[in-house]
């Protein structure tokens, strides 16, 4: 399992009834988590949050304020620097989970002391963005809202990062790929973090079974000649961990390298792992891992 235990903002104090109660610094939010299909360890615990997201039954739901919570408020991750804020979806702008991922990245990116270049696609707020701009890369970072490439660039500010290291495309991610094919050119590191469905802006629909296949076979001929690493991490239940090493495996045959995939999960202060997802890691023959 890939557990993302480096955080001190960021903390998971409990779970259960399908909800989970998290700290994120000073602010103390619930939101749902339909996996967590067990009673909470410590249900006295949950009154302490200041908002919690309430789920419709048509779908969607909103924020219930029980205390004055900040418009948005920072978080830190080593020396990364992020925006939070309670948004629509029950989303806030930031995975804590994708930490583990980032931190391999980071590590792969140092050891290889060279120049490298990273294509991020469904980037979103940039977690992965900062961390590898952060260990030297050059980033490209794609997503299809500007909205979030704005609040990216927002948290790269705010992390102090060199701007020559990021490049900022508000496209759909197939579209973008298939023309920087025909553009000749190359990344040493790709990395996506698909939904399960969404939209580029131009309606492009997105389903994850049917199109990550194709998206990663199109991104294995924009690996350059030294390649790095690979990365695709799932949110979509159902869609198991050797599903997205067996892709891996499948659309980067011809390159020297070799496929893993595993849970990604946050440990619970009260007890246990808080499961988040899979990730499917790549790494290139000859690259310190
Ligand atoms: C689950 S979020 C990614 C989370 C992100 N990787 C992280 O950990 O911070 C999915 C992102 O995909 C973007 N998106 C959805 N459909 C897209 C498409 N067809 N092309 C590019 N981006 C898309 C959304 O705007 C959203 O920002």
């Amino acid at each position: 399992m890939f557990i993302s235990g480096g955080w001190n903002d960021y903390e998971v104090l409990d779970t259960g009834g399908g909800a989970k109660l998290e700290r994120w610094g000073a602010v103390t939010l619930e939101r749902p988590d339909p996996q967590a299909i067990w009673p909470p360890a410590r249900p006295d615990q949950w009154r302490s949050a200041d908002a919690a997201y309430i789920r419709s039954d048509a779908g969607g739901g909103h924020w219930e304020f029980r205390r004055a919570i900040p418009d948005r408020w920072e978080m830190r991750y080593g020396a990364l620097r992020f925006y939070v804020r309670p948004t629509g979806f029950k989303h806030t702008g930031l995975f804590p989970e994708q930490a583990a991922n980032w931190d391999w990245m980071s590590e792969l990116i140092r050891a290889a002391s060279r120049p490298i270049s990273v294509l991020n696609l469904f980037a979103y707020t940039g977690g992965a963005t900062l961390a590898c701009a952060a260990a030297g890369a050059t980033v490209t970072h794609v997503d299809a809202a500007k909205g979030m490439t704005q609040w990216a660039r927002a948290n790269y500010a705010l992390s102090g990062l060199p701007n020559m290291n990021a490049r900022w495309i508000v496209d759909d991610a197939l579209a973008f790929v298939e023309r920087e094919i025909r553009r000749g050119r190359s990344y040493d590191a790709i990395l996506m973090d698909p939904p399960s469905y969404g939209r580029g802006p131009g309606g492009e629909v997105w389903k994850i079974e049917r199109d990550v296949y194709r998206l990663v076979e199109a991104c294995a001929k924009l690996m350059s000649g030294e390649p790095l690493f690979f990365l695709i991490n799932s949110y979509t239940t159902g869609l198991a961990p050797s599903v997205l090493s067996n892709v891996l495996s499948r659309a980067l045959s011809g390159i020297p390298g070799i496929a893993h995939a595993q849970e990604l999960a946050l440990p619970v202060s009260s007890g246990g792992v808080l499961p988040c997802g899979s990730s499917g890691r790549w790494t290139a023959k000859g690259a310190a891992e």
